[in-house]
């Protein structure tokens, strides 16, 4: 195709990480792991499947703490069996060529004792009210209202951070990145519509943004600056995380961030919005966007992100978990497999593994 493709394939730098094109795969929860949170062989599969078709990949949300499991079969980096299993994913992706980072997640309030065996923890004591998550006993469990973090609570959970960097990248990951979206615990400290603390963790954007100011430092002093990436959504309200100070704690957060000298900063926004530009100057790191769950991300979307100007790299989620060979397909101006949302929770390999790549076969041609 003689269309403006090509400027996704230029290459870019993210800190440590050379990437020989522009197309990154956004983090995408599976619930394939292990019962106790490890990675498996059946996930190095799937990873090794789009590595280099994606330049990097983001790994699905993984949690740091037992506590901060959202749901069943989610996988961890909070232990020495999480980091071994890991090793296959991250070794199964550098052998097709590709590049994957440790997305580290706590869900806070996003959680439910069924599945963590502990009580559900937040920035105050809000309840998500209309949020019914999967336990390993029902599909519609309602969340209970957490429990207020105490101050040396949340000293422990920045060293807690830290831990889970410096373990993954012993299991091999390029490097990791910090979540601070879609409504868990380190949104919820973010959105004042969540965050009602009267200590320095809360009152103020500034003091709203402290924690997850120290996480990154604390992130930053384990693994190093240029291998750690952070991912935010500002507004809408994901898991009711609600935002009404216009921006403000965004602010402070890069005002902080920005000296540290990020890999990158993951948004997800509208590609045109003010906001969005004003934080890629003040944080002045590379930017990676994707717009959010409200639309599949089309071909022409991505490639506009980069083309306009939006942002240096166009992450897209849906597109790959249904055609693990992307980049070829959209090169060729090749149609996108037909995606099986229903699948993408369940488990073994069905709607996960065995999506075709163009010439047919499973990417790796291993079934
Ligand atoms: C099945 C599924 C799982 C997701 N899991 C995560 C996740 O673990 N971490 C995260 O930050 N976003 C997660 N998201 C959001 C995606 O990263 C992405 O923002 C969203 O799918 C929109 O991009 P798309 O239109 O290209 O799919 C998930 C989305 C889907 C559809």
């Amino acid at each position: 195709m003689t269309d403006d493709f090509d400027v996704l394939r230029q290459p870019l730098k993210l800190g440590a990480l050379d990437l020989p094109h522009r197309l990154v795969m956004a983090p995408l929860t599976r619930n394939r792991a292990d019962e106790d949170g490890t990675a498996n062989a059946l996930m190095a599969e799937y990873y090794g499947q789009r590595a280099g078709s994606a330049a990097l990949i983001v790994s699905e949300a993984t949690w740091v703490a037992q506590q901060g499991k959202p749901y069943p079969r989610t996988p961890g980096i909070a232990n020495d069996a999480h980091r071994e299993g890991w090793r296959l994913t991250t070794d199964a992706v550098h052998e097709a060529g590709g590049l994957i980072v440790a997305q580290l997640w706590h869900g806070g309030r996003v959680a439910h004792p069924d599945t963590t065996g502990e009580d559900t923890v937040c920035a105050s004591p809000t309840a998500v009210e209309k949020l019914t998550i999967f336990t390993p006993h029902e599909a519609e469990a309602p969340v209970p209202t957490p429990r207020e973090l105490t101050t040396d609570e949340i000293r422990g959970l920045v060293q807690t951070f830290a831990d889970a960097a410096r373990r993954a990248i012993e299991a091999g990951f390029d490097g990791v990145e910090i979540h601070g979206a879609n409504g868990y615990l380190l949104h919820q400290f973010l959105a004042d519509g969540v965050n009602h603390r009267e200590d320095e963790y809360g009152g103020s954007p500034e003091n709203r943004a402290r924690f997850v100011v120290e996480v990154t430092k604390a992130v930053v002093a384990a693994v190093g600056a240029d291998r750690t990436g952070i991912r935010l959504s500002p507004a809408p309200a994901a898991h009711e995380a609600t935002e009404f100070d216009g921006g403000d704690t965004y602010r402070a957060l890069a005002k902080e961030l920005a000296p540290l000298g990020l890999a990158y900063v993951h948004v997800m926004r509208q590609p045109g919005d003010p906001l969005l530009q004003e934080l890629r100057t003040a944080f002045g790191a590379p930017l990676l966007l994707n717009t959010g769950f409200a639309k599949k991300t089309e071909r022409e979307e991505a490639i506009s992100f980069v083309r306009d100007g939006h942002a240096d790299a166009s992450v897209v989620g849906r597109a790959f978990i249904s055609t693990p060979d992307l980049l070829e397909r959209w090169a060729a101006g090749q149609p996108e497999n037909e995606g099986r949302p229903e699948l993408y929770y369940a488990s073994g390999p069905e709607g996960y593994t065995d999506y075709p790549t163009m010439a047919g076969e499973t990417a790796l041609g291993t079934s």
